[in-house]
């Protein structure tokens, strides 16, 4: 009996920890795929953790105050028993009191609704200074398609970027687009989310003062690949950015050694969907391929980018990644195989 009871206890006790277990682990994965607002690494992110500072204050007085004054009444005014059946003195109405709690939350509310909208207003300000190099971010079901218009290259899934410093601030200017759907663009760590609307251009900045590869993830329900339209921002030196920036603008290299390859990317429609630059290819379905291998991962950053997952890609995109948009082309072993060895020379 006592060890039954003991039993409960335990499970009472894990059925009660579960949640926060839960909220502790998320957290801890949270900060560990880099995906943390709380660790900003620019400036616009950095004022939204303000603002959430601010409220998140302002809540907690409001929340100590309330629930003090709770505990003190409950306390202070307790029964005793020389007022047993005794009725309390009753009060009706005190212009300071309603004057008080009238005026008190007017004055929260409206000082929480500057600083909001002067946040708002900072986070929308499509050029916070002159010299912002605009990126056009088109989402699709389900990849990210980035395209830098002043500097010619277009580039699917990672964005590259150049780190900003006090003297030298490169601040990016994000054009949000949409071929399809609503998609919303989320890199927690650089600034606050902004919805892809079709037919209705957002704007939206950030400056990463740190290196580093910041994710994200879209965050507007957009089907039933939603969950995996990861986000892969590439903050690196200037000098670095320059050189990825110079490699992407060539047109693809042609090694004859792949030709039969080749040849199969011509045959069986794969240039209907997607680009490869300096060839006959110029789908814009797809994903831009003509620097495929320079990018780590492929589908929306959920896969490695490497031969034996290119090869299962092309034998059945479904498997990886069920309902995607990618035909399965029905390609033999053979034809895969050649088809994986002539994108590896797309560097
Ligand atoms: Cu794209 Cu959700």
């Amino acid at each position: 009996m006592v060890q039954r009871h003991r039993h409960h206890q335990c499970h009472r006790l894990a059925a009660l920890l579960s949640p926060i277990a839960f909220v502790l682990v998320a957290a801890q994965s949270v900060f560990a795929a880099n995906l943390s607002t709380l660790d900003p690494a620019g400036p616009a992110s950095e004022s939204i953790l303000n603002l959430l500072m601010l409220v998140t204050a302002i809540s907690a007085v409001i929340f100590v105050a309330v629930i003090g004054t709770l505990i003190y009444c409950i306390v202070r005014f307790r029964e005793t028993s020389a007022q047993a059946n005794s009725e309390p003195p009753q009060l009706y109405g005190s212009a300071p009191i309603e004057t008080a709690w009238t005026v008190g939350p007017i004055l929260i509310v409206f000082v929480l609704a500057l600083v909001i909208v002067r946040t708002v207003v900072e986070a929308r300000q499509a050029d916070p200074q002159t010299g912002a190099m605009t990126v056009r971010v088109i989402g699709h079901q389900w990849w990210w398609e980035y395209v830098y218009p002043d500097q010619s290259v277009v580039t699917a899934n990672e964005m590259h970027v150049p780190v900003s410093s006090p003297n030298a601030r490169r601040p990016i200017h994000l054009r949000l687009e949409s071929a399809d759907v609503i998609h919303s663009f989320w890199a927690p760590r650089l600034a606050g989310k902004t919805d892809m609307i079709p037919g209705h251009p957002n704007d939206m900045w950030f400056e990463a003062t740190q290196p580093g590869v910041f994710h994200g993830q879209c965050a507007e329900y957009c089907g039933s690949q939603h969950a995996n339209m990861l986000i892969r921002v590439v903050a690196e030196s200037p000098a670095e950015f320059e050189q990825w920036l110079a490699a992407q603008r060539n047109p693809a290299v042609d090694t004859p050694a792949v030709a039969a390859g080749r040849e199969v990317f011509f045959t069986r429609t794969c240039s209907n969907c997607h680009a490869i630059r300096g060839t006959s290819a110029t789908g814009t379905v797809g994903p831009d391929l003509t620097h495929l291998m320079s990018r780590q991962t492929i589908a929306a950053a959920e896969i490695p980018n490497d031969r034996k997952n290119l090869a299962a890609w092309l034998a059945d995109p479904g498997a990886m990644k069920p309902s995607c948009r990618m035909p399965d082309l029905k390609l033999s072993p053979a034809q895969i195989d050649s088809l994986v060895s002539y994108l590896e020379t797309l560097r």
